[in-house]
């Protein structure tokens, strides 16, 4: 047996396996130190394309290319050993055809070596699910607000607030499952909505601002940890590492400049047996212990 196998990676049927039962525990991670920290307590790690607002300062993720998210998604494989790593398609890789989200989802599989792939649609999506799953891709739906439609939704809208918006939400949820999606994102949509979601479908709903009655929760790693200023209503901050951050460089910047830092043991002595004018002695002399 080799060492690899004794710590065995969670995978997309276990997450599947888990619905109703213990919440399935998930963060965004993206890159191999925080995927690191984070692996132990988490089910899964989604290697979101909101990194493209949190870590590259888009406006939105619909600039995020395909590149950037094999460059983060192989990052955060290296640094995690038990989760599953899910990583996200980003806008305009997969919508086009069953076909070409293929051929870019397989890309993502190859390269970064992450477990399962997440796109964002319901009913519209169901096809291309369908398509990639039969393929031997896992596929994890996200449904509700989906921030790579802000532009047709003309904002990052809050869903099923009406409940004559119930039905359509509703049958995208039932559409991904019947698809084969092993699990489905809920984001930003009525409580009442996502509790009535999680009962109707047989696949693990992840909630973000939508239930506690979800079968799992996922939160963007940044946002719970208090580095981002402006976070959703539904964000609960964990720690406040933004104000660590602040004190910490606060504190180097007034050492650097009063030359308190780095301090003599910061930094590195002569060794004792060279000397200082960096001539070799001589046999005669070492033979004298100088
Ligand atoms: O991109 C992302 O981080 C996500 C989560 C918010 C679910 O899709």
């Amino acid at each position: 047996m080799s060492y690899q196998t004794e710590i065995r990676r969670q995978t997309a049927p276990d997450i599947t396996k888990r619905k109703g039962g213990e919440p399935i525990v998930s963060l965004t991670a993206y890159h191999a130190h925080t995927a690191q920290i984070i692996d132990p307590y988490v089910d899964f790690l989604l290697v979101g394309d909101s990194l493209g607002m949190v870590m590259h300062g888009y406006e939105s993720t619909v600039p995020v290319p395909l590149d950037l998210m094999i460059m983060h998604g192989a990052a955060v494989v290296r640094g995690s050993r038990r989760a599953l790593v899910v990583v996200d398609m980003p806008f305009g890789s997969y919508e086009e055809s069953p076909a070409i989200a293929f051929r870019n989802a397989a890309r993502v599989m190859k390269e970064t070596g992450c477990g399962a792939i997440k796109l964002e649609g319901g009913t519209r999506m169901a096809e291309t699910i369908r398509y990639l799953t039969e393929r031997g891709i896992p596929v994890m739906a996200h449904i509700g607000l989906t921030p790579q439609s802000v532009n047709v939704m003309g904002g990052f809208k809050t869903q099923g607030r009406r409940q004559g918006e119930w039905a359509a939400i509703e049958a995208d949820a039932a559409a991904v499952a019947e698809a084969g999606a092993f699990a489905v994102v809920l984001e930003g949509m009525a409580e009442l909505l996502a509790a009535r979601i999680t009962k109707q479908i047989p696949i693990p709903t992840i909630g973000i601002g939508a239930s506690v009655s979800c079968d799992g929760q996922i939160l963007v790693l940044e946002d719970m940890l208090g580095l981002n200023p402006r976070v959703p209503k539904f964000v609960k901050k964990f720690g406040e590492l933004g104000n660590a951050i602040e004190t910490a460089v606060k504190s180097y910047a007034e050492e650097v400049r009063a030359r308190s830092f780095p301090a003599p043991e910061h930094v590195y002595a002569m060794r004792a047996e060279a000397p200082a004018d960096g001539k070799p002695k001589s046999k005669k002399s070492k033979a004298a212990g100088e």
